[in-house]
């Protein structure tokens, strides 16, 4: 068995409680009620032999090698579908299972090539293994008769390869697309010798349903899927424990590595978040790290219209900190400022955050939440007291009612989507409120029992016309209001939602949701025994972002949904640790764990801790660093990992901001968009490079461990403790694990997490402290952290952003599986494959309206810009909006996004913008564009 293994238990675990004892091979064992005869085996240490079972997935009981004899029993019952029963005595090895088991690999075996020593798989193959388990010696079919052993490789997909004449036909791959993934897209076609995979009806794997998550690989017991990567490298001699780099669910990997090469990424099976599974991303998107456009060397320059100069770490570090006390002298202490990254660990961001706050003596820090989840921050701060999701991922298995809003958790959170569809699949209800028609609405297996396709802007009138009907319809749970609500805020707010304005009928005329869709959600959602909502970016990216996290709290604490399982409101967040940016600090008005800088007894703590003396009054956000920028006021930025010139809204501002410094500072991985405003560059390191922690949506405090050193020769935080160095401020960590255990000292909620207690049960999720040493899966049980739930107001006051003559469609934005964010990591990888552009949808109505073709490039206007893309007519969109991701610089959506933003959090209107689309037809005006980028993509492709 090949070291990086997992162990695998055959069938998955009892969930009951009770416990029967039975004796394996003469021995006592002790298991659960409900287990199966193979699960007890191997949980006392006996390897039952087998080639269809695994742990993830439900007994199938076809391959019969897992034979057992059972006292009382007639025949051999096959172990892996027969479950314990008290006193039962149970044998695993006698002569006539050795006998029968021979018999069975040997019919396995004199069809399939027997080409082991040169197969990419030996030494990590289950038939392989199994052969030598029963002892199998010889094969007396002879290897003439019929065979599949001229079958076709399906090469198509860029990760894995299919192999049919490897196939034993144990069905573990289509199970895993079913009941793992939720994709569906295998199937076992034909009968008896004919049998075989595949991939919907008989498409390549790039051609049909699959979304290359990799389940099946990893499922399949033989050669027959198998990464490309094992291929090209061979077998994995040892793993290293880590933490996806991509999105907010915070998948668990084992880095497989040969010597110092990493040949695989495995979903690792203790993980707390994905149990073993993952996306696309995660498994197989990791070269970007070690792609060859990495810039390995600082770069300076004068002026942003000069070519780079490489420059020694010394330099760069020295003429950044000169720049910027040099800027502070003339424009004053307030005149630089800095931002953390999302996707840098906890420790990398505490130390910017500390560099501004005791280096730079300003509170001009700020973090890419501003742009996404500052409403989460906000809104759930106000109602219930923290400023994060309710419950842990596994919460939505006991879940009766699922509401998704302004989320499409198949392509952005992938893993949880695969987690949700298996609750909906097992029968809860689902409730999904989308502009679009996304995934969930109607996907094999999976049908919402109420889409509510509001107009881009609508949400908190649909918010407070839901919770119009709950109270109306007296579904509000009263006693829990008495107990653990502030009673007057409710009273306040039942008297605003009983106007006749958030009646159904009134908010089906703004929102164009028939009011009896309306009306039937709310029941729905009201009358349920666990009703959970589960939302993203279409909440928070709104100028009433903050109202609409407000509204959703309001309606769970009137229904009781806070603080059990099964229930909550839970926010999906996107970048890996944009949890943990906001927790640590990143905030201008928050010290970290979102206490106020203004807070005198939470200032001085840090004050005495840090020696110095912090400023009290909170510094700029993102949006007003940008005014101050171009007012003349604000002259500095040290940006950790963001890319602003395409990521913020309204690209022109973004620019002439950034170009109105004196001395930007990028620290990133790649050039980007707003390297090309910066003066200094400072190479940053890949997830594999970093040690430290991540915290996903969950408030799960994640390991991420390096597998290779800094290619760069310097960790992040070190780079960012040189520079407060220079700039006259010292620190002196020594590593990783002293940041953590700085950032346990002062922060109330992480003051049982060390790098040790992690290493030792795999994640918490905080608050960790004296009260919860073990974290705290579940918020808010028996009582509100703020103390009593309070209901806040949620009038609608619609966006000044509004369609026209000129503008009569509303854009909105989002994302797509394959690529993440701007696209700086899954650009550089085989993802591009799948996605390689944005693209406009738009529906037939509204194409055939303005003559505009599929696949045909159009220009998209609005008030603020103009852009062209390729249309993709569909009615995943309703007639008057449309909709686009932002990954592709060449489009850079943000140009025609708007400078409207939440009134509470300046989080930006991404989701609601009034465009004009028209067929390109001044081609040549666009053509530039999209030649330069046919030429960047190839370089792309041509060197993943
Ligand atoms: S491809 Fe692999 S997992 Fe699927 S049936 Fe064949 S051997 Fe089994
Ligand atoms: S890679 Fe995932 S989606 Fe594709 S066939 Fe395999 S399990 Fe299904
Ligand atoms: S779901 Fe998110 S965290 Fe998990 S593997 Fe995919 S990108 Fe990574
Ligand atoms: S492992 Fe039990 S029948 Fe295949």
């Amino acid at each position: 068995m090949n070291p990086t293994t997992q162990t695998d238990l055959g069938t998955p675990a009892s969930p009951l409680d009770e416990t029967v004892k039975v004796e394996i091979d003469g021995l006592p064992v002790t298991v659960k009620a409900g287990t199966t005869v193979m699960r007890a085996a191997r949980e006392s240490g006996v390897d039952v032999p087998k080639l269809c079972a695994s742990d993830n997935m439900k007994p199938f009981g076809s391959c019969r090698l897992c034979v057992v004899e059972i006292e009382g029993m007639n025949g051999y019952p096959a172990s892996c579908t027969t479950v314990v029963e008290e006193g039962m005595k149970i044998s695993t090895q006698t002569d006539e299972l050795a006998r029968l088991r021979r018999n069975v690999m040997e019919l396995y075996i004199s069809d399939h090539p027997l080409d082991c020593l040169t197969c990419s798989a030996n030494g990590d193959c289950e038939l392989q293994d199994m052969a030598g388990a029963v002892g199998l010696r010889e094969v007396r079919y002879g290897y003439d008769g019929a065979n599949h052993l001229d079958a076709a490789l399906d090469t198509s997909n860029p990760y894995f390869t299919f192999d049919p004449s490897k196939c034993i036909v144990c069905s573990r791959c289509v199970r895993a697309c079913d009941e793992v993934q939720g994709t569906f897209a295998l199937t076992i076609e034909g009968r008896g010798f004919e049998s075989k995979v595949s991939a919907s009806i008989n498409e390549s794997f790039l051609d049909s349903e699959c979304v290359s998550c990799g389940a099946c690989v990893q499922a399949c017991p033989t050669a027959t899927l198998i990464e490309n990567t094992i291929v090209d490298h061979g077998q994995p001699d040892h793993s290293v424990k880590t933490t996806c780099a991509y999105c907010g669910v915070g998948c668990s990997f084992r880095a497989d590595m040969k010597g110092a090469q990493v040949v695989r990424m495995t979903p690792d099976k203790d993980g707390g978040a994905n149990h073993g599974h993952s996306c696309v991303k995660g498994r197989f998107a990791w070269g970007y790290a070690t792609h060859k456009e990495r810039v390995l060397s600082p770069l300076i320059r004068e002026n942003i219209n000069d070519p780079w100069r490489m420059a020694t770490w010394d330099e760069a570090i020295n003429y950044t900190a000169n720049r910027f006390k040099e800027i502070q002298k003339e424009h004053g202490v307030k005149s630089i400022g800095g931002i953390t990254s999302a996707r840098c660990t906890n420790e990398e961001t505490f130390i910017v955050m500390k560099l501004v706050r005791a280096g730079f003596g300003n509170n001009n820090v700020d973090t890419c939440a501003r742009v996404c989840h500052s409403p989460t921050g906000y809104g759930l701060k106000q109602t219930l007291g923290t400023s994060a999701g309710t419950q842990l991922f596994d919460s939505v298995m006991d879940a009766d009612v699922i509401m998704v809003i302004g989320a499409n958790p198949t392509e952005g959170h992938p893993v949880f989507a695969s987690q949700m569809k298996r609750r909906l699949r097992e029968g809860a209800k689902l409730i999904v409120l989308d502009p679009r028609k996304i995934d969930l609405v109607r996907s094999p297996h999976i049908k919402a029992d109420y889409h509510l396709p509001l107009l881009p802007g609508t949400n908190v009138p649909m918010i407070n016309a839901l919770a119009h009907v709950i109270i109306k319809e007296g579904l509000l749970a009263e006693d829990y209001i008495k107990e653990r609500c502030d009673l007057e805020s409710f009273e306040a707010w039942k008297k605003q939602i009983l106007k006749p304005e958030n009646s159904p009928e009134m908010v089906s005329e703004i929102s164009g949701v028939p009011a009896d869709d309306i009306r039937n959600a709310a029941i729905l959602y009201g009358s349920a025994e666990r009703s959970a909502i589960y939302y993203g970016l279409g909440v928070s990216e709104h100028s009433q972002g903050s109202t609409m996290v407000m509204g959703m709290a309001n309606l769970a604490m009137a229904t009781g949904n806070i603080g059990k399982t099964g229930v909550g409101v839970n926010p999906l967040r996107g970048q890996n640790n944009v949890q943990g940016s906001c927790d640590m600090g990143s905030f201008p008005h928050e010290l970290p764990g979102y206490r106020p800088v203004q807070d005198d007894e939470v200032r001085g703590s840090f004050e005495k801790k840090w020696g110095v003396t912090i400023d009290p009054e909170p510094g700029f956000r993102i949006p007003n660093m940008f005014d101050a920028a171009i007012a003349g006021q604000f002259k500095g930025m040290y940006i950790q990992g963001e890319d602003f010139a395409q990521s913020d809204p309204n690209t022109q501002h973004v620019e002439e901001a950034l170009s109105s410094m004196d001395c930007v500072v990028v620290q990133d991985l790649f050039l980007t968009e707003t390297t090309k405003f910066a003066h200094v560059f400072l190479p940053g390191t890949s997830f594999l490079e970093k040690d430290g922690t991540f915290t996903n949506a969950e408030r799960r405090i994640n390991r991420v461990r390096p597998v290779m050193k800094p290619k760069q020769g310097k960790a992040e935080w070190q780079i960012t403790q040189d520079l407060a160095k220079a700039m006259g401020y010292p620190m002196n960590y020594k590593n990783e694990a002293e940041i953590m255990d700085e950032i346990a000292e002062m922060t109330p909620t992480f003051t049982g997490v060390s790098f040790k207690k992690l290493d030792e049960v795999g994640s918490v999720q905080w608050p960790c402290n004296e009260k919860a040493p073990m974290g705290t899966p579940i918020m808010h049980i028996g009582g509100f952290v703020r103390g009593k739930g309070l209901f806040k107001e949620t009038d609608y006051v619609p966006t000044k952003e509004r369609t026209s003559r000129k503008f009569p469609l509303l854009l909105t934005t989002g994302r797509i599986l394959t690529q993440y964010n701007v696209g700086t990591q899954t650009r550089r990888t085989a993802n591009m494959t799948w996605y390689p552009e944005d693209l406009l949808e738009i529906h037939p109505y509204d194409a055939e309206m303005r003559g505009i073709k599929d696949g045909e490039l159009v220009a998209l206007a609005s008030r603020k810009g103009e852009t062209a893309l390729k249309a993709r007519i569909t009615e995943r969109v309703q007639p008057g909006v449309v909709y686009t991701t932002f990954h592709d610089p060449a489009t850079g959506a943000n140009v025609v996004t708007t400078e409207y933003s939440d009134w509470a959090t300046n989080c930006p209107e991404y989701k609601v913008t009034a465009v004009q689309v028209a067929p390109a037809v001044h081609r040549s005006k666009w053509q530039h564009k999209f030649e330069k980028r046919a030429k960047e993509q190839g370089k792309i492709l041509e060197t993943s």
